[in-house]
């Protein structure tokens, strides 16, 4: 895959490689060793906009990103378009130049509420959102899936509405809500989206290796892509397609998240928020389900790095 830099509103962004929000895992110690990989921008998980605007230490830990906010956006999510808009002019927020809206959670708590992706069923509301969120003077951003059924094709009239809207970037997630994150995703969708706006389309989905970002890319002629958790199972898949050399060995990253970690955590949270990885570190390597047991059964750091220490 071609990289190249990419201008975002005011923003210009060294690639067009992003890190997805991911909930429990995007938080600011994996961004922050991610972020070193070369993604272009990283986002993060996504934040209640009344979250943001009641305040408390929940949201500040969410949206805590240290030196790295030039290349991290914040990803918010409700239905109400003027909290949507207070939210991106809170206080927490006032250091971010990006601001993402959540289009696309498929979690039925959420959707009850009338927030992520149910707002994929009522593009007036929608639209309002993204207009009112506009006018906080933040870049907006807005991530989207293809539906919420499978058959379902609403990329286009979207990204059509979101652009109007004043939204700087879009973000295709290839996959209906009721697929919530397995299956082929719909390149073609992705593809007509792209040709209808003139602002940045950002294709995500089911990208693991190098020839998946390819085929992503030949398949929908989009002008980056997102990896998700094919951003966890491999973080130097971004150096591979941004050209940038691996910062580290893998035993060197994986030490370099738990310490990252154990710094932001208080201890026993901290050991429970990096159990959720080693899956995704260690697949396929020999040992790895007696390491993984050894790990989980630990509540130590250095016991859990002499392990890793031990397998890779
Ligand atoms: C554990 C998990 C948490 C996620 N949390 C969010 C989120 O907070 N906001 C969001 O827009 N998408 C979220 N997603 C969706 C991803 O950003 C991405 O769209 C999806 O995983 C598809 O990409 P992939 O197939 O490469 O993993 C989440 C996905 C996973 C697996």
């Amino acid at each position: 895959m071609i990289t190249k830099p990419l201008q975002v509103g005011n923003v210009q962004l060294n690639n067009n490689v992003f890190l997805a929000p991911m909930a429990g895992y995007t938080d600011y110690p994996f961004r922050h060793v991610a972020l070193k990989c070369g993604y272009g921008l990283a986002f993060t998980e996504l934040v209640s906009a009344k979250g943001l605007i009641y305040g408390g230490r929940a949201n500040e830990e969410l949206v805590f990103c240290g030196h790295d906010i030039d290349k991290t956006a914040v990803q918010i999510f409700g239905s109400d378009p003027l909290s949507m808009r207070q939210a991106c002019e809170c206080e927490l927020l006032k250091d971010f130049k990006i601001v993402d809206i959540n289009m696309g959670c498929p979690v039925p708590k959420v959707f009850k509420n009338g927030d992520g992706s149910a707002l994929l069923t009522d593009i007036h509301k929608a639209e309002s959102v993204v207009k009112e969120c506009v006018k906080s003077g933040k870049i907006i951003t807005v991530k989207i899936r293809t539906g919420l059924k499978t058959g379902d094709d609403i990329a286009t009239e979207y990204s059509k509405m979101a652009e109007e809207g004043g939204a700087k970037l879009i973000t295709i997630h290839g996959r209906v809500r009721e697929s919530y994150y397995s299956g082929e995703p719909d390149y073609n969708a992705i593809y007509k989206a792209k040709k209808s706006v003139s602002i940045p389309v950002i294709a995500n989905g089911g990208i693991w290796t190098e020839q998946d970002a390819d085929n992503m890319i030949n398949n929908t002629g989009a002008d980056g892509i997102m990896l998700a958790r094919g951003g966890i199972a491999d973080p130097f898949l971004v150096s591979k397609l941004t050209n940038t050399p691996n910062p580290c060995s893998l035993k060197e990253f994986i030490i370099e998240h738990t310490k990252q970690i154990e710094q932001y955590y208080a201890p026993r949270r901290a050991v429970l928020e990096f159990r959720k990885f080693i899956s995704y570190y260690l697949k396929g390597l020999l040992g790895v389900k007696e390491a993984k047991l050894a790990i989980y059964s630990k509540e130590d750091f250095d016991r859990v790095r002499e392990i890793i220490n031990d397998i890779l």
